[in-house]
């Protein structure tokens, strides 16, 4: 039965344990059991994962896999992935593969502009609060410098502040809307502080603004963010080759790969259902490296799918044409990630995963995280416009149905065998363990 508990945060990480097992599970010693199989035994490692977030009772696992032979712009990578989806990482490697024997990926990063917003309320003239605007605009600077101190020592810091009038769309809102470079962080601690100065000064300054009534004076801070939609944090992955050297299957020419290919990005550049399923087999490359190298992942999808979207209508984020006998297929991404901050000096896999990667400073990781989500996008057309998914997927999958029935090593050997050749399928799956136990 579920019940309240207050102070709960404050219990000891046993005494949660103990109060969870206890409220919620049929047989607590076994919960706690499972529990404490996935707490490391090395105690500073677990204390260190323990206090990543709060009220942590375990670990939860993923897999990181590698998907080796990524030739980008004439250097190899070997790329991280955590990823819990089977066939993801091999299809992955098989993209790299392919495109290493044909040129490998080229990218380039078009901008890394980050955007955070004041949100505020005003009521009255528009051309007083310009007036106010311009007069408190280098003070806000100016206020912020002990936080931008560093980092523009380093070449970045607050790009513009802009005032933006939003009252058709809402009652007395009006907007900072700031630009910052934030370098190699990701930098969302760098701007939310920076913001929250921003609001400070402003409204205090308000406060003395001799041109502004008693009621103009009194300038409400709605709140103060960075916005996870980057535009203009963008990072270009391309593929081409000669349209004749694109198939590697005998029965189908380059021609008719690439005529087929096309079609299928063409359908997820006009239709959602298509485009959301697309864009989703992008992000299992893109989301497997941003988690691997400790990167917000949830940052990351928000403002690519909403990147998808720009237009007025969802739509693909990878495209495809044949240019004078060559096929091209790319994606121009937005991407705001860190090498610096945040987990990346924490987290001892994320460590090792930016070390894999030659430690990259921010702007090459973005390269590295988009050409994983062009690759995997590149697989999955690929195999739904030849084989189809199913064929390469549960191929994958099998091991995962046989160790959910608890095949045996000798059972595991035998049964991936039997599947070289025939089609893999859940109920053939079981049939053919049956058969073998019987
Ligand atoms: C599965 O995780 C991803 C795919 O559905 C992507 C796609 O359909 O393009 C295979």
């Amino acid at each position: 039965m579920s019940k309240t508990i207050s102070g709960f945060s404050k219990l000891s990480k046993s005494k949660k344990i103990d109060w969870i097992v206890d409220t919620y599970f049929s047989n607590a010693e076994d919960a706690k059991t499972i529990l404490k199989q996935y707490w490391n035994t090395n105690d500073k490692l677990q204390q260190l994962h323990d206090e990543f977030i709060e009220n942590t009772i375990t670990n939860y696992y993923l897999p990181l896999g590698v998907a080796p032979n990524f030739l980008i712009n004439d250097t190899l990578y070997t790329i991280p992935m955590a990823i819990e989806e089977s066939s993801v990482v091999a299809a992955a490697s098989k993209a790299a593969k392919f495109w290493l024997d044909r040129g490998g990926f080229k990218t380039t990063v078009i901008s890394t502009t980050k955007i955070g917003q004041v949100h505020f309320m005003y009521k009255g003239e528009f051309e007083k609060l310009k007036s106010f605007f311009t007069l408190i605009k280098p003070k806000l600077i100016q206020d912020s410098e002990a936080i931008t101190k560093n980092m523009t020592k380093r070449g970045g810091g607050i790009l513009d502040i802009e005032l933006r009038d939003k009252t058709a769309e809402m009652e007395n809102y009006f907007q900072l809307h700031v630009s910052f470079e934030t370098l190699d962080a990701m930098g969302a601690n760098f701007i939310n502080s920076c913001l929250e100065q921003f609001a400070k000064t402003f409204k205090s300054e308000a406060l003395n603004f001799n041109l502004f009534s008693e009621e103009e004076k009194q300038i409400e801070i709605v709140m103060s963010i960075l916005s996870n939609y980057v535009p203009d944090c963008l990072v270009r992955a391309e593929v081409n080759c000669p349209v004749e050297n694109l198939s590697e299957d005998p029965n189908i020419s380059g021609e008719a790969f690439a005529r087929k290919f096309m079609q299928a990005v063409h359908i997820a550049e006009i239709e959602p259902y298509r485009a959301v399923t697309h864009n989703k087999g992008v992000m299992n490359g893109i989301d497997a490296v941003v988690l691997a190298t400790g990167n917000d992942f949830r940052a990351v999808e928000a403002g690519v799918h909403a990147y998808a979207s720009r237009n007025g209508r969802y739509s693909s984020l990878s495209h495809a044409e044949i240019e004078n006998g060559i096929f091209k297929f790319w994606m121009e991404i937005p991407l705001a990630l860190g090498t610096v901050g945040g987990l990346t000096g924490l987290h001892p896999l994320v460590k090792l995963s930016l070390e894999m990667l030659h430690k990259p400073s921010a702007k090459e990781l973005m390269q590295i995280v988009a050409v994983a989500g062009l690759a995997q996008n590149f697989a999955a057309l690929r195999s739904l416009t030849t084989t189809g998914i199913q064929q390469g997927h549960m191929k994958m999958h099998l091991m995962n149905i046989l160790n959910q029935f608890e095949a045996n090593a000798s059972e595991k050997t035998a049964i991936t065998k039997h599947f070289e050749t025939n089609a893999v399928t859940h109920n053939a799956v079981i049939e053919a363990l049956k058969a073998l136990r019987d």
